[in-house]
């Protein structure tokens, strides 16, 4: 699973802020000179698009969400996060499988231990580096996206389920100190970046 190139995926609960950051940490290894792909989960390949729309919104149970999630991530590795690491690219992934065992396996209530053999499969190994998980009060989430488009069908979920979602993360977080980094998401929008710019900075790697 070695690679010259570093994978570092985005986390939290829908409105924690995550995706505008993301774009400014591109902006930040770019003007350092490092190539980076910018993608997300579900998505990232024309195959896992196409799979995403379907689990954003079509009605399904907790097995179908789970596999469907990670047919996306199986083609999404291969065809693009696993060329890009192999060239030394920088990879910036909106959500990953921490998502799955917090949507699916906390929020949904799914089989964790499926969900772990899942990701055996599909990954064989392969983790990110580096997880920027943007932890958000479910009030704070929710109030920021009202001011946002139509919800998708997580977004349409209530503050208990996102309550439960956090926890999975925090669970996993607790799981994996070294890869998991928490950003307290709540403050202005300059003051979570000068703690991701610190996080990411402290690593040493850019
Ligand atoms: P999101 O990053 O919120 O996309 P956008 O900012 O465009 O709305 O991700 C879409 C949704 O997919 C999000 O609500 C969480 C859900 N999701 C899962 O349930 N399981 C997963 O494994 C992944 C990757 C995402």
């Amino acid at each position: 699973m070695n690679a010259p190139g570093r994978f570092v995926t985005f986390e939290g609960i829908d409105g924690a802020g995550k995706s505008s950051h993301l774009e400014a940490l591109a902006g930040w290894m770019r003007a350092r000179g490092h190539e980076v792909l910018v993608t997300r989960e579900p998505g990232g390949t024309p195959l896992a698009e196409a799979l995403r729309e379907l689990v954003l919104e079509r009605p399904m149970d907790g097995l179908t969400e789970s596999l469907l999630v990670f047919a996306a991530r199986r083609d999404h590795l291969q065809r693009a996060i696993e060329p890009a690491l192999q060239r030394g690219a920088t990879v910036l992934c909106d959500r990953f499988t921490d998502a799955t065992f917090a949507y699916q396996g906390a929020g949904r209530g799914f089989d964790r231990q499926v969900l772990a053999c899942l990701e055996g499969w599909v990954q064989q190994g392969r983790q990110p580096d580096l997880t920027l998980w943007f932890d958000a009060a479910p009030s704070v989430a929710a109030a920021r996206r009202a001011a946002v488009r139509r919800p998708d069908r997580f977004e349409s979920e209530d503050e208990a389920f996102f309550a439960r979602v956090r926890e999975g993360y925090a669970a996993r977080a607790a799981e994996a100190l070294r890869r998991v980094e928490r950003i307290d998401a709540g403050g202005d929008r300059a003051e979570v970046w000068q703690r991701v710019e610190a996080a990411v900075a402290a690593r040493g790697w850019w």
